[in-house]
């Protein structure tokens, strides 16, 4: 790595794609954002100090958000992603049971953030929902898709003055396929259901309604005045053909359609892809049933849904081959590309990367922009070489993307610094910083990977 970066060094500062003998160095656009990401659960702590939900320390971001305030510029990102935790606001998910201690916080936070420089770009959920929701049912309650609309309509009340970039919702298909669906439940909020296949695609159909109902009262409440963009967090692979065949390239247009347009199509479009609505109503009859799994939208939802989104954040950490098997559900087989089978040691696919962005532009019609990025190890050593290879790669297949004509307008590690990894704990370690979980100030060092953000980031190039 020494070697490459020393040789690449010197065609540093060179506007444009300049190709040298020994590397390739890729020059940011000016409007391209750089940014680095964390989530409320993960990252806070102090759940207990001024609500009633559960929780620990984590990073103890309740406490120590200046610290990271101070990373963040040292780091010279634009955009600092981070999430509201809805029970910190709502803590039984109402609006008549306000914490202001939980507003004043990211009050705080947001205005500390401008302050610095940086502009805050917000998640209002990242699997965090308050329990006295989750115990009505969750995300398989239609009463949640109303609780969503009014939490949204609170955050944009409060902090829509200053918050810009909002983000609705992240990952509902790892909600609904790992959080409802999961054999074991291993995702937030951990609702194993024997009723599997069903609340998989009934937590999603509330999931995309209630990001639509806050679309729409951004729209019709607050757009005018605030001029902001909402957006929301998409999670997906690449799904490459294993072969040429027509049969493997129609299965894995329709592994894409079942993770990338389960989402994307009723948000922009106005419903489900064809290939789902199709297999899985054949699927569901096979098995006996009248219904289909599929739940349907109404004309009404149809029309609230289609173009409910100013930009879009894709998450993106892999890529799968894919073959036609008549076996496998929906005749989808896939594995993860050069058969990486650790999900925390991934294979990295960049080009992968660059194929979504200029998949879901063109696609969507819609500005793009990496929400998520990054690479986990379970030591958080400083000296992260590895990362510091797999954040280059995807950068430079982001830049490529734009280069290529996608409207791609940021990329953002993920993440900030090492923190609560879900049904992983605090055992896989993503950070750009270490965190020191056994010190009570959960001290922050910067890993090497830090440094090298740094200068990517202070020469808006990286060197391939
Ligand atoms: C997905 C999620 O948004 C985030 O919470 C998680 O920590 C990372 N990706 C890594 O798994």
């Amino acid at each position: 790595f020494a070697m490459k970066t020393l040789r690449c060094l010197f065609f540093a500062g060179i506007i444009a794609v300049v190709q040298g003998q020994s590397c390739t160095t890729y020059q940011a656009p000016k409007d391209f954002f750089f940014a680095a990401a964390t989530a409320a659960y993960q990252v806070e702590g102090g759940a207990r100090e001024d609500d009633n939900s559960n929780g620990d320390i984590a990073c103890d971001s309740y406490h120590q958000y200046k610290v990271d305030i101070q990373n963040l510029k040292k780091l010279g990102v634009k955009q600092y992603r981070f999430s509201i935790s809805w029970p910190r606001i709502l803590p039984d998910g109402c609006t008549k049971s306000f914490n202001w201690a939980g507003i004043d916080y990211y009050n705080n936070l947001i205005d500390e953030l401008i302050d610095a420089g940086i502009e805050p770009m917000v998640t209002m959920f990242h699997f965090d929902t308050p329990t006295t929701l989750g115990d009505a049912g969750g995300w398989l309650s239609r009463d949640i898709v109303d609780k969503f609309g009014d939490y949204a309509r609170v955050l944009y009340k409060n902090f829509g003055d200053r918050v810009k970039n909002w983000l609705t919702i992240n990952e509902p298909l790892s909600i609904s396929t790992w959080g409802y669906c999961g054999l074991t439940g291993v995702q937030a909020p951990g609702n194993f259901s024997m009723q599997c296949p069903w609340s998989k695609y009934l937590s999603a159909h509330y999931l995309i309604l209630a990001h639509a109902k806050a679309y729409r009262i951004y729209d019709f409440e607050f757009r005018l005045l605030q001029q902001g963009k909402v957006g929301i967090v998409l999670s997906t692979g690449w799904y490459t053909p294993a072969t040429n065949s027509t049969d493997d390239i129609a299965a894995a247009n329709r592994a894409r359609d079942f993770a990338l347009g389960w989402f994307a199509e009723p948000i922009f479009f106005g419903d489900y892809p064809q290939s789902m609505k199709d297999g899985i109503a054949s699927r569901s009859a096979l098995e006996g049933y009248t219904k289909s799994r599929l739940p349907e939208f109404t004309p009404l939802e149809k029309l609230l849904l289609k173009g409910s989104a100013d930009w879009l954040g894709i998450n993106y950490y892999y890529g799968f081959s894919v073959s036609n098997r008549v076996t496998f559900p929906y005749g989808i087989a896939q594995e993860q590309v050069d058969g990486a089978t650790d999900r925390n040691v991934l294979y990295p696919y960049p080009q992968g990367l660059r194929s979504v962005l200029n998949y879901a532009s063109q696609t969507y019609k819609v500005p793009v922009a990496v929400t998520e990025n990054g690479y986990s190890d379970g030591t958080g050593t400083l000296d992260d070489t590895i990362r510091i290879d797999y954040l280059r790669d995807h950068l430079i297949a982001t830049l490529q993307a734009r280069q290529d004509g996608a409207n791609v307008l940021g990329y953002t590690v993920w993440s900030l610094m090492d923190n609560m990894e879900w049904s992983s704990g605090y055992t896989v370690k993503y950070g750009l910083y270490q965190v020191n979980f056994t010190d009570p100030n959960r001290t922050r060092t910067p890993k090497a990977s830090a440094s090298w953000y740094t200068n990517v980031i202070a020469q808006r190039s990286v060197n391939s």
